[in-house]
């Protein structure tokens, strides 16, 4: 009796060979943006994220500049195993962020939204043999395979068995040294960082648009932000309400 499974989600990694050489500067990078950073906005229990605390940018800078040549190379691989005309597409980073977990820190479940393809980098996973240093989960939200809508739900308890053609989530094992590459739209979030060390990573939003010469796919793709036109005067100075 097969079974035929279709509609796979790509999640694209490479271990980078370089990693190791680059480790401690990348490290030493972000625990000084950190210490660098706005005050702490979040609650304890999740991970610091450069994102909330004015540190997204760190494309811009050049202590970065070596995971950024690896991102732009692998994004261009894994567009092109997705079938994309290169051509076509204009890719820019449009934040990127790093997040330092520590002991029983984890990050909620999130999308990211303003972007195409989200991209994570591990500078640093606790190599401890018996604690879980937290994993990347991926969310199903089409549930493709819940035939009645709610049936896997938590409260129904009608799905008796757990298996390949149910799973509504499945955790990613982080890995030192690898990145990964995911459509940014796919709901995702970062269990407990159970050992006693830190796990730091890296985080990029990617956005495709229309290259200047690809007329006629405007429709379903973002036009280059070049031809744009931002408004002259803000909103709050041209309108006068009624
Ligand atoms: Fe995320």
């Amino acid at each position: 009796m097969p079974i035929e499974t279709l509609f796979p989600l790509a999640i694209y990694y490479e271990d980078l060979a370089d990693a190791p050489k680059h480790q401690q500067k990348l490290l030493s990078a972000v625990l000084q943006l950190e210490r660098d950073g706005a005050e702490r906005r979040n609650y304890p229990e999740m991970a610091w994220t450069g994102d909330l605390h004015g540190v997204e940018q760190i494309h811009t800078n050049p202590d970065f500049g070596w995971i950024v040549e690896q991102i732009e190379r692998h994004t261009a691989i894994y567009l092109l195993e997705l079938g994309v005309d290169l051509s076509k597409v204009d890719l820019y980073i449009q934040r990127a962020w790093p997040i330092v977990s520590r002991t029983e820190q984890e990050i909620g479940s999130h999308c990211h939204n303003t972007a195409h393809i989200s991209a994570v980098y591990y500078i640093k996973v606790p190599a401890d043999g018996t604690y879980d240093p937290g994993r990347l989960v991926f969310f199903d939200d089409a549930r493709v395979n819940e035939v009645s809508p709610g049936l896997g739900s938590e409260n129904t308890d009608i799905v008796a068995e757990d298996s390949y053609f149910n799973q509504l989530q499945a955790a990613y094992v982080p890995v030192e040294g690898r990145l990964l590459l995911f459509p940014a739209k796919q709901r995702h979030a970062v269990t407990m960082n159970e050992t006693e060390d830190l796990r730091v990573s890296l985080s990029f939003d990617i956005v495709l648009t229309a290259t200047g010469s690809a007329s006629g796919a405007y429709e379903f793709l973002t036009p280059p932000p070049q031809q744009w036109q931002k408004f002259k005067s803000s909103h709050s100075a041209s309108i006068e309400r009624i």
